[in-house]
């Protein structure tokens, strides 16, 4: 009903305004002097301590915040973290021992896929945590522990807020797990915990742009495709932006990794083509500022119309891009709470503009349940 979206025209939009609470909620309780201590994880500090890798199973978007974690996870704790998504884990084989944690990501907690997959973890014997947004659900319960995600309940079938809030638990789970083994020095953990906890504020910036990527949504919406394409953490976040176009705007979206442009995607390139880049913060050590620019230098040239997501302040891509969405300065590694808003926002207007149900998307459900 209206009075259940309180305002909003859809329970999505509403879910998209509620990010810097989701993000602000799950880190609640989480930090005591300045470092993160999860309190659901006491007891199992010598678990944590011992493992020797991590595997990561999800489905859909909570898949791509396995994605983001991976790299905040190995960065800070020096464990190795591969993700996978359930439905391949479970049918493959994996090798497994009471050293792997597995830990698994889902909004519902009853995605049977996902489900399966902690089972199949358990009897091989490994580790496993959840990481759920709903109390109580069966893979919470099935799991050694579980950290909540605290996005509140999520209507829309397409996932936001979720998300987010999945990508945060992921970072408090890598900043845990520094701490126990010691990978990340306190003065600059209490930096990081800083950062983390100046994002909501950041995300209610981004939503300031709600109406200018509305007005582009609706200029684009007779695309045929859209490609997407990001670096390190944008990667993922490119991956979700593709996913959150195919699902409520029923375009063909593509996301893919920056660096394999010339292994293969550049040929899709041709005049008109709408490419969005999310362009790394040119104050990353890792020079991965200047290669997306020549990326967008490579496909600009190809005619492809470039919509960049950029940090405030980042006057390199200005010659290259047709359209620029800014997003406030923040540590590299948080970038992804920031740069996959004016995504979701995109998917949406595209949605409406062309008159569909954005909260609830032909073929698809909330959860799914059967296998
Ligand atoms: C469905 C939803 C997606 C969600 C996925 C995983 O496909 O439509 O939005 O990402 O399931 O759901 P889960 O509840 O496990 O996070």
């Amino acid at each position: 009903s209206a009075a259940e979206k309180g305002g909003w025209s859809s329970f999505m939009a509403k879910e998209i305004s509620e990010q810097p609470e989701a993000v602000a909620n799950t880190i609640r309780g989480r930090v005591v002097d300045e470092q993160v201590v999860l309190p659901e994880l006491e007891g199992l500090d010598e678990v944590l301590t011992d493992i020797d890798r991590i595997i990561i199973i999800a489905c859909g978007t909570a898949s791509y915040s396995g994605l983001v974690g991976k790299y905040a996870i190995e960065k800070w704790a020096r464990v190795p973290v591969e993700v996978e998504l359930s439905h391949e884990f479970r049918y493959r084989d994996p090798v497994l021992s009471e050293r792997t944690l597995v830990v698994s990501i889902s909004q519902s907690g009853e995605t049977m896929d996902t489900l399966m997959a902690v089972k199949y973890a358990i009897a091989n014997g490994a580790r496993t945590l959840s990481i759920c947004n709903t109390q109580g659900a069966t893979i919470a319960r099935e799991s050694d522990a579980v950290v909540y995600t605290h996005a509140g309940p999520e209507v829309a079938v397409a996932s936001t807020k979720a998300f987010v809030a999945q990508i945060t638990a992921l970072y408090l789970f890598g900043l845990h797990l520094a701490r126990l083994r010691g990978t990340v020095e306190q003065g600059r953990a209490a930096e990081l915990v800083a950062e983390l906890r100046a994002v909501p504020d950041k995300i209610a910036k981004v939503l300031e742009s709600a109406d200018e990527i509305d007005q582009l949504a609706r200029w684009m919406s007779d695309s045929r495709a859209v490609l997407f394409l990001g670096r390190h953490v944008g990667y993922p976040i490119a991956l979700e932006g593709a996913l959150k176009l195919k699902e409520l705007a029923y375009i063909h979206a593509e996301g893919f990794a920056a660096g394999e442009l010339k292994h293969g995607p550049i040929a899709l390139i041709e005049p008109g083509q709408p490419v969005f880049v999310v362009v790394p913060s040119p104050r990353d050590p890792g020079s991965l500022h200047s290669k997306v620019v020549s990326n967008i230098q490579e496909i600009r040239a190809r005619g492809a119309r470039v919509l960049a997501v950029a940090e405030e302040g980042d006057v390199a891509v200005l010659p290259f891009a047709d359209e620029v969405i800014r997003i406030p300065l923040a540590a590299p590694l948080f970038e992804p709470l920031l740069t996959v808003v004016p995504l979701q926002l995109f998917a949406m207007s595209l949605a409406t503009a062309k008159g569909l149900d954005v909260d609830q998307p032909r073929n698809l459900a909330k959860s799914v349940t059967v296998e």
